[in-house]
């Protein structure tokens, strides 16, 4: 998440200047402000109409622009934003910024800037193999200027090919969060920072016998987004999933199980936790006894009976902990009728603190869909909120648990 912050995003000439257009239009997707300074080379390459029109932002694009200077000044682009990000970086951008040229506007805010500068180089593997650039390189770094790539593959000369192409821009975008998340964490400025939160995501799969399992349609969308939110918001967090198709969200600790009974352990090992959601599907019930060979049909045409016992209640089990319930403890209730009957008497079954609840059925799309619509259920009432894509329920979710954790606000 890259809200409310600004990057100042300085274009070279290069070919990969076409990449910088999906690079604004990711940036901006995430909720950063994008200004845009191109210098003349990268007008070769891509026009200021389109950089303007994707960032709807003024393009500068001169450091004697009257009306720029009159109007912001380039040592205030250098100076007010969060980041200065550089993509692409050529290797003449590269060499004047070690030896701190400044002849046109984006050297000159280079030269000029406090703020942190992340550069994504691209050019031609020889250039980049050449050890003036990397010599330049390590002046660079030695400066504390990051770098994202470049990456290897294909160049745009025909039959060339070795480190130098620009990075894809969503790792790119990852980078600039990773370098923003560090800044912010250093601040002290996340309001997760310093805490533990532990949450549980995607179905749990029981086994009926070596080859078959029982298994939900839980796909661990909204839970994997909690856990990036926690993250975003500072803290250290443990993710434990069931089996999913998603991948693990970066700087987060995850446990993989399979069963209710391991998702339990997994749980109880990774306390103390100072807010626990619990967003698994968590399967009702296990086989009361596993086979250990595959059931076969016995040619009487009776289907096997299977015998079933309850699992753990995981949330119920933190929920009624002695010692080491959470400071906040939330859970989920999904169902398909009776929702806020359903999801009260969880709250008070699991002493949990807040149920979001949400409506289940096949016609709300939301299992296994990007959008959820849910109802925030406390001791001290219900809020509908809107229809969300499960990202903004989740850093909704934990922007609130934030406030309540740290005393801003009561649920
Ligand atoms: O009772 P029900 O399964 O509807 O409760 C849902 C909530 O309880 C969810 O937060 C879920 O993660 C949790 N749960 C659990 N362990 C179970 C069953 C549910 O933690 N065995």
């Amino acid at each position: 998440m890259l809200s409310g912050k600004q990057i100042v995003l300085i274009i070279s000439g290069g070919i990969a200047a076409y990449k910088s257009l999906d690079l604004i239009r990711r940036l901006k997707e995430r909720g950063a402000r994008v200004i845009p300074v191109m210098t003349g080379g990268a007008q070769e390459f891509i026009t200021p109409l389109a950089v303007g029109a994707l960032s709807a932002e003024k393009v500068f694009t001169g450091l004697f622009d009257r009306e720029a200077e009159h109007d912001v000044g380039h040592i205030r682009l250098a100076r007010d934003h969060d980041l200065i990000l550089i993509a692409p970086a050529t290797a003449n951008l590269m060499a004047k910024m070690a030896h701190g040229i400044a002849d046109d506007l984006a050297t000159a805010i280079l030269l000029a800037t406090d703020k942190p500068v992340l550069a994504a180089p691209a050019m031609n593997p020889k250039m980049w193999q050449n050890p003036a650039t990397q010599h330049n390189l390590t002046v660079l770094k030695d400066r504390g200027i990051r770098f994202c790539g470049p990456a290897s593959g294909e160049m745009a000369e025909k039959g060339e090919a070795g480190v130098g192409r620009m990075s894809e821009p969503l790792d790119i975008v990852a980078a600039v969060q990773t370098m923003i998340r560090g800044r912010d964490l250093q601040a002290g400025r996340l309001p997760l920072a310093g805490r533990h939160v532990l949450i549980t995501s995607g179905p749990t799969h029981e086994p009926i016998d070596p080859v078959r399992y029982i298994a939900n349609r839980s796909s661990g969308k909204q839970g994997h987004a909690l856990a990036e939110a926690a993250r975003e918001a500072g803290a250290r967090v443990t993710l434990v999933c069931g089996p999913v198709n998603l991948p693990d969200p970066a700087d987060v600790t995850v446990i993989r199980v399979e069963t209710a009974a391991e998702m339990l352990k997994a749980v109880e090992t990774s306390l103390p936790a100072d807010i626990a959601i619990m967003a698994a599907a968590v399967a009702d019930w296990r086989m009361a006894s596993e086979g250990t060979q595959k059931i076969k049909k016995d040619g009487s045409g009776k289907p096997p009976a299977l015998e079933l016992t309850e699992n753990p209640d995981i949330l119920a089990t933190i929920g009624h902990h002695q010692s080491l319930r959470p400071k906040l403890l939330i859970g989920f209730a999904a169902e398909t009728r009776d929702l806020l009957t359903n999801a009260l008497g969880k709250l008070e079954r699991k002493n949990a603190d807040w149920i979001v609840a949400n409506d289940v059925s096949p016609a709300t799309g939301i299992m296994g869909g990007d959008a959820n619509t849910i109802h925030l259920v406390s001791r001290s009432g219900v809020e509908d909120w809107p229809q969300m894509s499960k990202t903004d329920v989740a850093r909704q979710i934990v922007a609130r648990a934030a406030d309540t954790l740290n005393g801003a606000a009561k649920t």
